[in-house]
């Protein structure tokens, strides 16, 4: 699934944090070299380092890389890190996998600075294996709701190895039925306004070889309404306990348009994106970017001077608009399960 020669989107090199600049993608491969707080910070905020996944590993690289600078040990530096956490833990708000990260190797400082480093590599390895394991059962589900022709799926955003350590989620899965022979094409949602399925997805598919056409984000439902959509796969920032689940914006619209068509809809993500202190989508913060992203891209400006934008990064889908929810230890399908939602203690489509 992964190619052999792929650098990884996030990892460590000998006291610095190297990531794959997104920004940059696909027209330039380029590894940023991070050495600093404020410059990790910049990279989550500009989307240099994004997707939910990876941006909870960036924030326990950080804790790392913090507690390095400040040679923590038995006590030493701890206020200091503890600082750079807080201010870290704050870079973007929606998805719940940044705190995850932070507070997860903050939880090793008292060891010492090289405790925190072992804990936030073995993050790396371990979201590796969680995607691996919740890959597989959105593919088996997948195949288990749509078992004759070959699949149309339709994806949003950017949900690959781009988006994690490696593996990816929604697309991991798509990877995952492509390996299997079971992907005819995969449509991919453009995601505006910075493009993540143009950019991102569409280069991630092309290097795996799987056949894509782009789709126009405002052409998803028409697309439905032709049969050309089989099943949509996504994934998510941060889901609350009772199924209703943040991501991308242009998500909820796409499982309102499937729900429309009688279309599977399915999230795929680790379990730490579930964030069960929220009863339901209410209490998620969406974040909200500069009007800039909507009224020009790159250095073309193409709004009128002025011109102001809605421009939130994210939208929260209801629960009963969901068919599954996918990570690597459960599939939880929230329209079934009342109240709320009953994990599916057989590990498999309820
Ligand atoms: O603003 P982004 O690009 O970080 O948003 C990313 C998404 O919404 C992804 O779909 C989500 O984080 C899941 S990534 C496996």
């Amino acid at each position: 699934m992964t190619p052999p020669s792929a650098v990884p989107s996030i990892t460590w090199d000998d006291g610095v944090i190297v990531a794959i600049d997104q920004r940059a993608l696909p027209s330039e491969q380029r590894l940023l070299r991070i050495e600093t707080i404020s410059q990790l910070i910049e990279s989550l905020q500009s989307l240099a380092i994004r997707g939910a996944p990876a941006i909870g590993l960036a924030g326990a690289l950080g804790v790392a890389l913090s507690a390095r600078l400040h040679h923590a040990n038995r006590g030493v530096g701890e206020e200091a890190v503890r600082a750079d956490a807080a201010r870290l833990a704050e870079a973007r708000p929606t998805a719940v996998n940044l705190a995850w990260g932070v507070r997860r190797a903050l939880a090793r400082l008292e060891s010492g600075h090289e405790a925190v480093l072992a804990d936030a590599l073995a993050m790396l390895d371990e979201d590796t294996t969680t995607n691996r394991a919740a890959v597989r059962r959105a593919a088996d589900l997948v195949e288990a709701l749509v078992p004759e022709r070959p699949l149309r799926v339709m994806t949003h955003c950017n949900t690959g190895r781009l988006a994690t350590a490696a593996v990816g989620t929604a697309l991991g899965a798509i990877l995952e039925l492509a390996d299997r022979g079971r992907i005819e094409e995969v449509l991919v949602d453009e995601t505006r306004p910075l493009l993540q399925g143009a950019r991102l997805t569409a280069w991630e598919l092309g290097e795996a070889g799987v056949p894509y056409r782009l789709c126009v984000d405002s052409a998803a439902a028409a697309a439905m309404d032709r049969g050309m959509v089989d099943c949509v796969l996504v994934g998510a920032d941060r889901i609350a306990a009772n199924g209703d689940t943040a991501n991308k914006i242009g998500t909820y619209g796409l499982a309102v348009s499937a729900a429309r068509h009688g279309i599977p809809f399915i999230v795929v993500a680790p379990e730490s994106t579930w964030d069960l202190e929220l009863h339901d989508g209410s209490g998620i913060v969406v974040e909200d970017r500069a009007h800039s992203e909507v009224t020009g891209f790159g250095d073309t400006v193409t709004a009128p001077a002025g011109a102001a934008a809605f421009n939130p990064a994210f939208d929260v889908t209801p629960a009963e608009l969901i068919t599954a929810l996918v990570s690597e230890q459960r599939t939880v399908r929230p329209g079934r399960a009342r109240p709320g939602i009953l994990p599916d203690a057989a590990g498999t489509a309820g």
